[in-house]
């Protein structure tokens, strides 16, 4: 699929939240293809302190992303709110995923990835709260795909993550 037909014309001064932002990679990434309007939020103030000295990020916003209210974000703050790496089992809680939904607007888009182990089993929460999700009309799929997962460069056991895009709705 297109980039283009996910998310047509899209502004480089849209909002975007990179949650869950480590040192800033996706940061660079997004900055890179001119992107300017990025916040970063970390549950760790040392990650957050590696990422701003690459001056990325407009806000540093030192939080855990958690299955409860977050009042460090107000509701449809953010044009897009990407996730990566940073959504598995016993570090975030599933409905950690519908506080990423409420930070966006309708119209916008929420990307993360979460590990196959993660997602796939019955029981964890994670498939089931995106399925409620879709089934409240809060947001659609746009977009899943199986990727080989490489959290560092020589790994030799083969892992797989799903990439995941929902536009939300309301
Ligand atoms: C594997 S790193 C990914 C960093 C970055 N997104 C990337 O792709 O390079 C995971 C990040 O999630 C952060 N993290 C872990 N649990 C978190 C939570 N509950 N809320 C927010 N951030 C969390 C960690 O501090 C770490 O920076």
């Amino acid at each position: 699929m297109e980039n283009k037909e996910v998310y047509p014309n899209p502004q480089k001064d849209m909002k975007i939240l990179d949650a869950g932002a480590g040192t800033g990679g996706i940061g660079e990434m997004l900055k890179a293809r001119g992107y300017t309007n990025i916040d970063a939020l970390d549950i760790s103030q040392e990650m957050l302190n590696l990422a701003a000295a690459k001056n990325l990020y407009k806000n540093l916003i030192c939080a855990p992303l958690k299955d409860t209210h977050m009042e460090e974000i107000e509701t449809a703050e953010y044009d897009t709110v990407l996730c990566a790496g940073t959504i598995v089992y016993g570090q975030v809680k599933p409905g950690a995923i519908e506080q990423c939904a409420r930070f966006v607007k309708p119209g916008g888009l929420f990307i993360f990835s979460i590990r196959v182990d993660s997602f796939d089993p019955v029981g964890l929460g994670f498939s089931e709260k995106c399925q409620e999700l879709e089934k409240s009309g809060k947001w659609s799929l746009v977009w899943k795909e199986k990727r080989e997962l490489h959290a560092t460069p020589n790994e030799e056991r083969l892992r797989y993550c799903y990439l995941i895009t929902y536009k939300i709705l309301k």
